[in-house]
């Protein structure tokens, strides 16, 4: 029997990479996007490689969109296996400077969505008694690593809640939810980050400690690993039989919840602030 995928958020990084893979290894994937005109290096791709993947709309905060997208892939195949909820931006400013909308914009995609395409999903994979829901957590999900992501990281904790939660709830069921934690990794994800409307560099208060966090960046993004490294971990645990809760990726990832097991909260805030503040980045002796 052949595997149905859904990814959110396939126009770029780690959506993109995950959707091709998934394909390459003979899974019917639809690769979403909420802007199809993105959709066309896939298409390209598909022609040359004659692969299993599918471009689809559907945009994460959008109910009737979401709907559609699964209402369409179960039509066509009767059956969804696979759902690796991807889509997510993060949203950068003081949080002074930040609005309650823009924050409620950060949930809404990061979490809300989330949980819109996954309960859109559940009552094929409740029907089949099976299914594997990917979510894409962040090593931002597990450490409040960051200042000025406030929002961010509070949507990435809020995931990884929601699916502990989850999981209890869809075992009796034969479904898995897992975590996938990445540290940094280099996609369009900065390129793609908002920025507090609010936010003016020439007159704020914090605009030397956001500085120092964007030089800081450097020395993190040095230690990043690839969209493509993320993919490879999600099909090793979407083919596993018993997949774990939890996938970090990167060294990084690995090396910084390594150092939080160890560390008293205040020992891990000193460390966290190290790695931006003294450009140190997340591995170190
Ligand atoms: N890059 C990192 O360092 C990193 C680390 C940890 C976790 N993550 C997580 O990994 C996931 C993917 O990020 P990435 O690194 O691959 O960044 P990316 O290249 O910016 O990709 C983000 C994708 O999400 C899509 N998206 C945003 N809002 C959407 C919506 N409302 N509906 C549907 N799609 C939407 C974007 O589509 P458009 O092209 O339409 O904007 C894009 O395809 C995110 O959840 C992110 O939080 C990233």
């Amino acid at each position: 029997m052949t595997k149905v995928a859904l990814v959110t958020g396939s126009s770029s990084g780690i959506g993109y990479e995950t959707s091709l893979l998934l394909a390459r290894n003979q899974i019917a994937t639809y690769a979403s996007m909420r802007n199809l005109k993105k959709g066309q290096d896939l298409l390209k791709i598909v022609t040359n490689e004659k692969i299993p993947l599918k471009v689809i709309q559907l945009d994460v905060d959008d109910d009737k969109s979401v709907m559609n997208a699964v209402n369409t892939i179960v039509e066509e195949n009767g059956r969804i296996d696979i759902l690796v909820n991807n889509a997510g931006f993060d949203m950068f400013g003081p949080l002074e400077d930040l609005t309650i909308d823009e924050i409620k914009a950060q949930f809404e995609t990061n979490f809300f969505g989330l949980i819109r395409t996954t309960k859109a999903v559940i009552p094929t994979m409740r029907k089949q008694q099976s299914g594997t829901i990917v979510n894409i957590s962040s090593l931002g999900g597990r450490i409040g690593l960051m200042p000025f992501l406030t929002a961010y990281h509070a949507s990435k904790f809020a995931v990884e809640g929601f699916t502990e939660s989850l999981r209890q709830e869809l075992v009796q069921f034969n479904i898995d939810v897992i975590l996938i934690e990445p540290g940094a990794i280099r996609s369009n994800f900065i390129d793609n980050s908002k920025n507090a409307k609010n936010y003016n560099p020439e007159n704020s208060p914090y605009s030397n400690t956001i500085q120092k966090v964007f030089e800081g960046f450097e020395s993190i993004m040095g230690n990043s690993s690839h969209p493509e490294d993320v993919a490879e971990t999600i099909l090793k645990a979407v083919n596993t039989t018993t997949p774990d809760m939890r996938y970090p990726v990167g060294k990084d990832a690995e090396f910084a919840l390594n150092v939080r097991e160890k560390l008293s909260d205040k020992e891990m805030e000193k460390w966290a602030r190290e790695s931006y503040m003294d450009k140190k980045g997340f591995i170190r002796e």
